[in-house]
């Protein structure tokens, strides 16, 4: 058709076709700066620095050498180098989705048992420490321990969060084994916090009434940043405090209360993080590479704590326990902290009527059914516990804010845009199961 009106198709389509790889190659262009950049035009200037120094030396010997074949083979070697290395370092995240936790090789365990378990153990814990173990009874049968190897001495003194974390693990369990078609029947074993042997749980074969979606187990997440700063919409309140108002309380972000829980919150930080022991400890509890993190499948992960990217792979690569002993680590974190607190919806705190192990144990379980609502709200939840763990803060803590009962968790919260998927690791379930 444009021949037959008299348009020169060829001048057209060869003026196209140059205008389209002018563009293409502007295009590559802008990402082969990039590239060039980090492996080729860094690794050459050091190289042609070199060899500003080389031609001299070599000169001086008497020797005649090519300068500029000697920084093309310089600095192609330093290109290959920088890539091999890269390509041979720990390159990204490992992620719960990364491995296996729910194979057994114990040959007691009936298939249902194992899932159970498994989903009690994604319940959170200071640390991730997963401070529980079960011995193995009889089908059905167990008891649910305390595990001393996992307690946090320098942070949790009394083994307060340890009763928590465990309580969260009664709660997953519960929810689990009704989605099995099972109820539990529950006997309080431990009288104190440093008891081994906590709870005996039967489970009960009973067409369960409410058998609980486990999807919500498996997606359950601790988020730490990227909150929005909206207040909860009171339909959502109403949804996360109405069966237990009388221990859960929220604080919006435009209260006093919230505000002073911020400060409190830097302040303990700033406290904990000049605690030698306490710094030590969480050292301890962060698993750096991703071949410790999949050695142990415990403690803090790059994911877990949300380090993502360059800054990642630098952690994953160069830092050990002393980079977080030194100075600006801990300063570092204090400012994660701030910038943390000045963006939420407030703060969830929940009580408990006393200090009881059965009351523990209970505030843990109110916390994770609580935990468990948010993600379908598209509510975050992050615990920041360091108030309650520095003496001269836990003490002004109450009368500062006007509440009588012990105080046993404090949450930040928040809306956030995107829910990421859970990251942190558990161990597999034979590692926790004692026969
Ligand atoms: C008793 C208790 C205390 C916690 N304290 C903190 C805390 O102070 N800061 C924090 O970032 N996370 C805290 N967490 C969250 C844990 O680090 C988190 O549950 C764990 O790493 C596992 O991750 P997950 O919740 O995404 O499964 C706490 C959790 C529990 C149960």
């Amino acid at each position: 058709m444009a021949i037959a009106r008299g348009v020169s198709v060829s001048t057209h389509r060869t003026m196209f076709i140059v205008l389209l790889s002018l563009v293409v190659g502007i295009c590559i262009k802008a990402i082969g700066v990039l590239l060039v950049s980090a492996f080729g035009v860094i690794p050459a200037c050091a190289a042609q620095l070199l060899s500003r120094i080389f031609t001299h030396s070599l000169k001086f010997k008497g020797n005649s050498v090519n300068r500029s074949k000697f920084i093309g083979i310089a600095s192609g070697t330093a290109l290959a180098a920088g890539t091999t290395s890269y390509l041979l370092s720990d390159r990204s995240n490992l992620l719960r989705a990364d491995i296996n936790l729910t194979d057994s090789k114990n040959a007691m365990l009936k298939p249902d048992e194992a899932e159970i378990l498994f989903l009690a153990s994604l319940a959170p814990s200071g640390h991730n420490t997963q401070p529980w173990f079960v011995q193995y009874l009889e089908p059905y049968h167990w008891i649910i321990g305390n595990d001393k190897n996992k307690w946090l001495p320098a942070v949790d003194p009394t083994q307060r969060e340890t009763m928590l974390s465990i309580g969260a693990f009664l709660q997953n369990l519960d929810y689990a084994a009704s989605a099995f078609g099972y109820v539990c029947d529950w006997t309080l074993l431990a009288t104190t916090n440093q008891d081994d042997r906590v709870m005996s749980v039967k489970l009960l074969k009973e067409a369960s009434k409410n058998a609980f979606d486990i999807a919500k187990i498996k997606s359950r997440r601790t988020v730490r940043s990227n909150f929005l700063s909206d207040v909860l919409k009171p339909e959502d309140l109403k949804y996360l405090v109405n069966s237990e108002p009388k221990f859960i309380h929220y604080l919006p972000t435009t209260s006093k209360e919230s505000q002073f829980i911020n400060e409190q919150t830097i302040a303990a930080n700033r406290l904990q993080s000049h605690r030698d022991p306490a710094q030590q400890e969480l050292a301890n509890w962060i698993r750096f590479s991703s071949k410790d993190a999949e050695k142990y499948r415990d403690g803090l992960t790059t994911a877990s704590m949300e380090i993502e990217g360059i800054s990642g792979w630098v952690v994953r690569n160069f830092y050990d326990k002393d980079n977080v002993m030194k100075k600006d680590f801990r300063e570092r974190g204090i400012d994660t902290v701030k910038q943390e607190v000045s963006a939420s919806a407030g703060w969830i705190l929940i009580t408990s009527k006393d200090n009881s192990v059965a009351a523990f144990l209970e505030t843990g379980r109110r916390m994770q059914r609580l935990f468990l609502k948010v993600r379908e709200k598209g509510i975050a939840i992050h615990p920041m516990t360091q108030i309650l763990e520095e003496a001269s803060t836990r003490q002004t803590l109450n009368q500062s804010i006007g509440i009588n009962e012990s105080i046993q968790f404090i949450l930040r919260s928040g809306y956030v845009k995107n829910y990421p998927q859970p990251v942190s690791l558990r161990r597999p379930i034979d590692w926790f199961i004692r026969t």
